[in-house]
């Protein structure tokens, strides 16, 4: 059974726009899972583990994956795997790297951190060129740059995408320097989906791209890191370290692979809704949306006369869930359980905010 498009598969009566981490496994995924074959992963021989391994990392055009539990290790086993302590990071003053993966880059990595900021959370060749810094020829005043990342969709900047020729040209820069390239792709498929370009060709000149199975794509747990095939053996030995080391976790790659078989196509739906809505709401005189911004499954929106909390607040008395992500901006995000009558009745519920 496809995960259904257009109605809830899950009982709650709530519309939940917080995530598209709050998707629930489909009956299809949870039999998948149940029906897995399993070994010990940490001794190398569970099948399902390997097969998703493999499968992603094929989708990406690369060597190898690694599966871990989240997106966030997925990241930080990368920075740990790129770098050496003493090092600088170099990623957007927004990304999820920076923001809201508790300092890993400082305390695991001991790195130290360039944060350019860029328009729509995205980077630019000029910004980091601009941002990498070398030890040598400095009298040792600057850390060593070692690590471009790029996050794709970038989540802060509202679900925006990278212009491929940026993407190579930034990766180009990084390269010229002697730096790593890694792409935060928890939501690359969503990208690929949207701007049309083949996830290998998306990822061809990046070393790492972290990809997260728990958010569109709709598997309860887990991120997939893959790269060549030396880089993941490396990758695998922080893993470990970082306690990501997993047993019988094929339960858990069954529900991935299930996911990247059925739900990377019906992203199109929630890019459609998400522009559906933003459309409908900036039509609202009280309610801004910069619709340049809504490229996949994300709208950014703020409302005269009240703060996001006061937002957010009217909006959970009427049965609809979303975070206020700064002092001004509420977050909407679309994902499987969301369906277009959902949409209508956000857009009636904002109507209301007067
Ligand atoms: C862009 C981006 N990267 C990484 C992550 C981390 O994923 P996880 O929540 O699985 O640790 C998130 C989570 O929302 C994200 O939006």
């Amino acid at each position: 059974m496809l995960a259904s498009a257009s109605m809830r598969d899950h009982s709650s009566s709530r519309i939940d726009l917080r995530s598209d981490t709050v998707t629930q496994p489909t009956v299809a995924m949870r039999d998948a899972m149940a029906t897995a074959e399993v070994g010990d992963d940490v001794l190398g021989d569970d099948p399902t583990v390997q097969r998703l391994e493999e499968l992603v990392a094929k989708r990406c055009g690369k060597e190898a994956g690694l599966f871990v539990p989240s997106g966030t290790m997925s990241n930080a086993v990368a920075l740990k795997t790129h770098t050496v302590p003493g090092d600088e990071i170099v990623t957007e003053r927004y990304s999820h790297i920076y923001l809201y993966e508790g300092g890993g880059y400082a305390a695991l990595c001991g790195s130290s951190i360039a944060l350019p900021e860029g328009k729509y959370g995205m980077l630019t060749p000029e910004l980091v060129s601009g941002a990498i810094r070398k030890q040598a020829g400095s009298q040792s005043h600057y850390p060593d740059g070692r690590l471009v990342c790029v996050e794709n969709t970038a989540n802060r900047g509202g679900g925006t995408c990278y212009e491929q020729s940026i993407l190579d040209e930034i990766a180009s820069v990084a390269n010229e320097h002697n730096c790593g390239t890694h792409i935060d792709g928890a939501r690359i498929f969503n990208a690929s989906i949207a701007t049309g370009v083949a996830l290998p060709r998306m990822a061809e000149h990046y070393d790492s791209v972290s990809i997260c199975l728990s958010k569109g794509l709709g598997a309860p747990v887990g991120s997939v890191l893959v790269g060549s095939q030396e880089f993941i053996d490396q990758a695998h030995r922080w893993r470990k370290m970082f306690g990501g080391g997993m047993r019988q976790s094929g339960i858990l790659a069954a529900a991935g692979i299930h996911a990247v078989e059925h739900h990377v196509d019906r992203l199109v739906d929630d890019h459609r809704r998400a522009m559906n809505l933003a459309t409908a709401i900036d039509e609202m005189n009280h309610v801004h949306v910069d619709l340049d911004a809504v490229q996949t499954n994300m709208v950014y929106f703020s409302a005269d006369g009240y703060t996001a909390s006061q937002v957010a607040e009217h909006m959970g008395k009427q049965g609809i869930d979303m975070f206020d992500i700064s002092p001004t901006h509420c977050r909407l995000v679309t994902h499987l359980h969301i369906t277009d009558e959902d949409v209508e009745n956000v857009v009636a519920a904002l109507g209301t905010l007067r």
